[in-house]
C-alpha cells in the first residue's frame, strides 16, 4: 500500500508535470505535512522538473515513440512483479504454452528463441522438446530475466530490435507477449527476419471472454473510485482471434499460417482470478493508489459486479488463440544486420 509520504509526493509530481501554473503555496505545506523537509522538496522540484524537461526535449524532437516507451514501462513492471509472476502467472500459462508445442518443428531444431520468455519458465520444456537444441531466452525485463534459471541462455532485448544476426534461429515461441508489443507486426517481421528460411514461428495469446470481462470490471471500478490511472500495457484486441493472428502473421511475411482457439479453463473461479489479476501489473498499481474506505469500497463493488457477472455466465474460462507460421524457405526479405538495440546487454547466463 502506499504511504501517505509518497501519495503527498505523487499528488506534487503530478501537479507540477501537468499543470505546474497551478502550483500554489498549499501544495508546498501539503509536502511540508506528509514531513518533506524543505530541502527535500527542492530536490524533489529538481528531479521531477529534469525528467520533464528531458522528455519535453524528447517529444519535441520526435525521440521516443511510443513504442520505445511502452517497452520501458513493460519492462520495469515485469521487473517489479518478476516474483509474483513466477509464483502465481507463470505457472497458470506454462501449460497454455505447451499446446503449441506439437505444432512446432521442435525435435529437428538446432536454435531456439523463446521471445518475450518472462522467468523462464518454458526453457526446461523446449530443451525437453528440441533435443537437438540451444534455447535463447529474450525478454526486455531484467528483473524477470534474473530469475531466469541458471545454466540458461537469455539476453535482454527489446522484441522489435533484436541484437541478432539475420537468419539465427529454427523456431521462435511466443508465448503470452505479443500484446505488450505496440506494434505486433513490426514486431513479428522482426522475428521473421532472425528466423532461417523454413523456420517456425509459434504465438500463443489471450482470446475474448474472461480477460476482458474482468479487465473491464476492475478497470470501471478504480475509475470510479478515483485510484489514479496508469498506463495499460495490453493491447489484447489486436490479435485475439483466430482470424486477426491469422492476419498478422501473413501480413509479417509468414506462410503456411496457421490459427486456432481453444478454450481453457485454468482458473476455476471468478474472484480470485480478479484478486490475482489484481495482484501484478496496472490494477496493482492503481489499487495501490487507494487506501481506507475507497480502497474496500472499491474491491467490493468489484466482487459484486464479477458475482452479477458470474451468474449471467457461469462458464469461468478464457479462449486462447494459438497461431502458428512459417519463414518462407527462400526471400528477398532485408537482410540488415542485427540493430544495434538499445536494450541489448551481453548474455547473462
Ligand atoms: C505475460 S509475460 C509471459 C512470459 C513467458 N512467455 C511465459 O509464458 O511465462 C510477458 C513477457 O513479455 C515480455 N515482453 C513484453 N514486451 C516485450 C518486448 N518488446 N521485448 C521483449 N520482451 C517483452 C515481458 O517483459 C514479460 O516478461
Amino acid at each position: 500500500m502506499m504511504s501517505s509520504r509518497y501519495r503527498a509526493l505523487c499528488r506534487y509530481a503530478r501537479k507540477v508535470t501537468l499543470s505546474p501554473s497551478d502550483i500554489e503555496e498549499q501544495d508546498i505545506e501539503d509536502m511540508r505535512d506528509a514531513n518533506f523537509s524543505d530541502r527535500e522538496i527542492v530536490d524533489a522540484n529538481g528531479i521531477i522538473a529534469y525528467y520533464n524537461y528531458a522528455n519535453r526535449v524528447a517529444s519535441g524532437l520526435g525521440v521516443g515513440v511510443a513504442q520505445d516507451s511502452r517497452m520501458g514501462r513493460v519492462a520495469s513492471r515485469y521487473s517489479i512483479d518478476a516474483g509474483r509472476y513466477r509464483d502465481l502467472w507463470g505457472p497458470l500459462l506454462r501449460p497454455l504454452s505447451l499446446r503449441l508445442f506439437d505444432f512446432l518443428p521442435l525435435a529437428q531444431a538446432g536454435r531456439v528463441l523463446d521471445l518475450g520468455s518472462g522467468v523462464g519458465l518454458l526453457l526446461e520444456d523446449l530443451d525437453r522438446a528440441a533435443t537437438l537444441s540451444a534455447t535463447v531466452a529474450v525478454d526486455c525485463s531484467v528483473g524477470m530475466l534474473e530469475l531466469v534459471p541458471r545454466g540458461h541462455q537469455r539476453a535482454a532485448m527489446d522484441a522489435h530490435k533484436l541484437g541478432v544476426a539475420a537468419e539465427s534461429f529454427d523456431v521462435a515461441v511466443l508465448a503470452f507477449m505479443l500484446f505488450h508489443s505496440a506494434d505486433a507486426g513490426s514486431c513479428l517481421r522482426e522475428v521473421r527476419r532472425v528466423l532461417k528460411p523454413g523456420g517456425s514461428v509459434g504465438v500463443v495469446t489471450w482470446g475474448k471472454d474472461l480477460i476482458a470481462t474482468v479487465d473491464e470490471i476492475v478497470a470501471d471500478e478504480l475509475d470510479v473510485h478515483g485510484a489514479l490511472r496508469v498506463s495499460a500495457l495490453g493491447s489484447y484486441n489486436i490479435h485475439d482471434t483466430p482470424d486477426k493472428l491469422a492476419e498478422l502473421l501473413g501480413a509479417a511475411g509468414f506462410t503456411a499460417v496457421r490459427s486456432w482457439a481453444e478454450g481453457c479453463d485454468y482458473w476455476s473461479d471468478l474472484h480470485g482470478f480478479a484478486d490475482a489479476r489484481m495482484s501484478v501489473g496496472q490494477f496493482r498499481i492503481r489499487l495501490g493508489t487507494l487506501t481506507g474506505q475507497p480502497r474496500s469500497l472499491c474491491i467490493d463493488a468489484i466482487h459484486r459486479r464479477l458475482s452479477e457477472a458470474g451468474a449471467r455466465r457461469p462458464a469461468i474460462c478464457s479462449d486462447i488463440v494459438l497461431g502458428v507460421g512459417a519463414s518462407p524457405a527462400s526471400r528477398g526479405l532485408n537482410r540488415r544486420p542485427a540493430q544495434s538495440s538499445p536494450h541489448l546487454t551481453a548474455p547473462i547466463g
